[in-house]
């Protein structure tokens, strides 16, 4: 029989501080309607030098061993997906490896390709295992980042930061992956790119939604064919995309999910066969539908309306968002992923909700991570956006994180909390 791989639990991570959105484009000179509903947003996570890719990492991961009791001797592989790594040699999975006191035996290494690299890291780990190779040990997948565009910018408005950790094994509480079904779609493209040595990523903006939409098409239509030959989808009655209970989209702002959803939507209204909507005009008509977009996508945009983007981490936020909503009702549905990442690749795929989901993400407390925040005016955002990224304020971290405290010889150092 083939293996069942998949996500057995999550946890998330978040700074300590945020700013409400409409605070931010009233300071802007800006419309709130602009940020809220013209972007989706709500609040926007914001970072200070000490909460850095691996204190957010470490600290998700931590949380994730203790919420979850995961026995760390059955760890074989941990892996950490980011675009903004605090070094060009040394990866965040060795910090991380240290700091919690992993096996020496794991496999760790970091995955980079814009946000995509956690599904990267995602697919190795379901893969080592489906193939055997993890000999019965598990996979903790991270992705930690902290997304920034600075201050007065039109990506301003899109910063957050954070991190969620996976594990991934055996027992798919939360999804079974349809493992060998994904589609993949990569172009060459400057649509969101980060020189070396610079802290603020550039972006092409209304260029990179364009480059998302047009990967998540091939992605999509990848993914779509093998589903088919498989029997998961048919062209019938409804159409495929349709067949899936919920979609879980790369959401760098909320916006884009509903754009991306259109998309998808007219890949199936452009290659159905039989009578549709003739017109190119009826088509977009028929895939902007709004009852769709509330029935199969709305529901899992609570964490990243209030989190802001988190690059490699944003679809599971919002994964993670959608099951701690309806995890519950969706047990036993497939559900589609839409994963994303600038430069550009995109991989469509999908899973079936596990039966325990529900109880997986009550333990995940993802209210009291989100209730412990700080809500900061803007002249504390911009003080914070303004410090140098060497030098960390002398700050207590909370209980159950971790923060940097201090680059000595050109080697960071990392404290601990009191317990959670
Ligand atoms: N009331 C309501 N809505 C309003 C409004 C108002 N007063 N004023 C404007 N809006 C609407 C606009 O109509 C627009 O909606 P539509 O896209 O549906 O038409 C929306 O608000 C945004 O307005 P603009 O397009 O004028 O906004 P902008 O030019 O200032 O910038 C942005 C928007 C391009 C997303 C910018 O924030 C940005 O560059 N963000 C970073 C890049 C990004 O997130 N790209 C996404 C794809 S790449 C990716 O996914 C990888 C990644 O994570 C970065």
């Amino acid at each position: 029989m083939k293996k069942r791989v998949g996500i057995e639990a999550l946890a998330v991570a978040v700074p300590s501080r945020y700013v409400d959105i409409e605070d931010l484009a009233r300071a802007r000179g800006v419309d709130p309607a602009k940020f809220t509903s013209g972007l989706g947003a709500r609040e926007m996570a914001v970072t200070d030098p000490g909460e850095d890719t691996v204190a957010l990492a470490a600290t998700a991961a931590a949380r994730l061993i203790q919420q979850q009791g995961v026995d760390t001797s059955r760890i074989g592989m941990l892996v950490v997906g980011t675009e903004t790594g605090i070094d060009h040699s040394k990866p965040v999975a060795s910090h991380v490896q240290g700091l919690l006191k992993l096996p020496r035996t794991m496999r760790t290494f970091d995955t980079q390709h814009a946000c995509y690299g956690g599904t990267a890291g995602l697919m190795a780990a379901t893969e080592w295992i489906a193939s055997g190779a993890g000999a019965g040990k598990v996979a903790i997948v991270i992705c930690s980042d902290i997304a920034r565009y600075g201050l007065n910018t039109a990506g301003e408005p899109t910063q957050g930061g954070g991190a969620v950790a996976l594990l991934v094994s055996e027992q798919p509480d939360l999804l079974a992956l349809d493992v060998g079904l994904n589609g993949t779609c990569t172009m060459d493209v400057y649509d969101f790119w980060r020189p070396v040595g610079r802290r603020e990523a550039l972006v092409d903006g209304h260029y990179s939604i364009n480059c998302y939409l047009e990967a998540l098409s091939g992605a999509y239509r990848g993914w779509r064919e093998k589903a088919l030959e498989h029997g998961l989808v048919r062209w019938s009655g409804t159409m495929p995309g349709e067949q899936l209970a919920r979609i879980a989209y790369h959401v760098p702002f909320c916006k884009m999910a509903r754009k991306a959803h259109t998309q998808l939507r007219l890949c199936d209204l452009e290659d159905a066969v039989g009578p549709g909507p003739g017109t190119p005009e009826a088509r977009e008509e028929v895939a902007k539908s709004s009852a769709s977009y509330d029935a199969q996508v709305a529901t899992s945009l609570g964490l990243n309306s209030r989190i802001g983007n988190v690059y490699t981490a944003s679809l599971y936020l919002a994964l993670a968002g959608l099951l701690q909503r309806e995890g519950a009702q969706l047990a036993s549905q497939r559900i589609g992923l839409l994963s994303y990442g600038s430069g550009c690749m995109a991989e469509f795929y999908s899973g079936v909700v596990g039966e325990k989901a529900a109880e997986r993400m009550a333990r995940a407390d993802l209210e009291g991570v989100l209730a412990r925040r700080e809500r900061v005016s803007i002249e504390e955002y911009e003080r914070l956006m303004k410090l140098p990224s060497d030098s960390p304020e002398a700050k207590a971290p909370a209980p159950g994180t971790f923060r940097l405290a201090e680059i000595r010889d050109h080697k960071r150092i990392y404290v601990e909390g009191g317990a959670a």
